[in-house]
């Protein structure tokens, strides 16, 4: 049976500030889905929230980039965004950019990642959702995931894997995408990932049945909008078992706690700490980022599940780890490589600081 996982998420206010968000405004949201699926639409769903963000998580047979669905989120995050401004709550409806749905909630601010697929005979999904940073934040996870042998171990020993995976990345300033097979590209693919806030890994299949195998979220806010509108906070799902890798190979890059750009002010590096959703409240200098994973057996596209995947002590290390780094980056305060490059921030007050001094530069020579 072909089933349609669509993962749809926005920032329609955060309660305190951006830290957390507010359960009447999770019950608006479970209880509008919930008419969804009683209605028909859907086959199953899930309601969450990582940090500040509405996580709808949700199964259906309508395909990918369906209107109907892309309209439910949409009306689902209006009527959120009410509640959110009867309660007051920090920037209400900040990532909803138009006025109007019309067709595609991409392009209007919320994130989406999406997949269709025939569901496999034990199909095993893990959804990450990430709160204080942008899309680039999975390309080395989902490198380290699908090419990197040091890590899963399967692309090696596991004869159905050994092919290896194809990787979409998205130029999203040029608005370009280019595919890569690995292993036998991966110093070339290499050379456009590692520049994570431009190219993006929009999706990635499995080489031998042609699979798809991860889906991310490439949306950059403040490209859509031309001005800071908050960070994409972005979630990417991925296939796991049998001809994919298994679920510890799929969790195992976030012992790391990575560095990625966002935290305060969407304008700094930090690492991404994993957690639990419960811990999943950005509140140390607005951060540091986090990363939570929800794990999901389907079955006839009923989301069996979920397990809190990242709560596992076996991440305590990495959680200590993000904390001696948080208190490490911080101690350089408003200084690079804490803060990001000028042209990364999304806050600046270069242009009217340049503009109030612009007179008394004087010539080196
Ligand atoms: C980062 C983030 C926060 C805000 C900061 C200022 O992604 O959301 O760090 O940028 O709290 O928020 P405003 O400008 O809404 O007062
Ligand atoms: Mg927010
Ligand atoms: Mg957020």
């Amino acid at each position: 049976m072909n089933i349609t996982l669509s993962v749809i998420k926005a920032d329609i206010g955060g309660y305190v500030g951006h830290s957390e968000s507010h359960p009447d405004v999770i019950a608006k949201g479970e209880e509008c889905i919930a008419k969804a699926k009683k209605d028909g639409l859907l086959v199953d769903y899930h309601v969450t929230k990582c940090g500040d963000d509405l996580q709808l998580i949700m199964t259906h047979q309508q395909g990918e980039n369906s209107e109907k669905i892309h309209k439910l989120a949409w009306d689902t995050f209006v009527d959120c965004t009410e509640v959110a401004k009867k309660l007051k709550l920090h920037g209400a409806g900040q990532d909803l950019l138009a006025d109007a749905f019309s067709g595609n909630v991409k392009g209007m601010g919320p994130g989406v990642a999406e997949m269709e697929f025939e569901e496999r005979v034990a199909e095993t999904i893990i959804i990450f959702m990430a709160d204080k940073t942008s899309s680039g934040a999975w390309n080395m996870p989902l490198y380290k995931i699908f090419a990197d042998p040091f890590n899963t171990i399967g692309l090696v020993i596991a004869d159905n894997m050994h092919q290896g995976f194809s990787f979409e990345v998205q130029d999203i300033k040029e608005h370009k995408q280019i595919t890569f097979n690995a292993p036998d590209e991966i110093y070339d693919l290499l050379v456009f990932i590692g520049a994570p806030s431009r190219f993006m890994i929009k999706s990635v299949y499995h080489r031998g049945s042609g699979e798809i195998a991860a889906v991310s979220s490439t949306q950059r806010l403040a490209l859509i909008a031309g001005r800071y509108v908050g960070k994409d906070d972005p979630v990417c799902i991925v296939r796991s078992q049998g001809q994919f890798p298994a679920v510890g190979e799929v969790l195992e890059p976030f012992a790391l706690p990575l560095l990625v750009e966002g935290w305060m002010r969407g304008s700094h590096h930090g690492p991404l700490m994993p957690v639990s959703i419960k811990d999943s409240t950005p509140t140390r200098f607005d951060g540091p980022p986090r990363v939570v994973a929800l794990g999901f057996q389907l079955s006839g596209g009923k989301l069996v599940g979920p397990r809190d995947m990242l709560a596992d002590k076996s991440f305590d290390n990495a959680r200590q780890q993000a904390s001696d780094i948080a208190d490490f980056m911080r101690a350089h305060g408003p200084f690079e490589p804490h803060r990001l490059p000028l042209e990364e921030m999304e806050y600046t007050t270069m242009p009217q600081v340049m503009k109030k001094v612009e007179g008394r530069f004087v010539d080196l020579d």
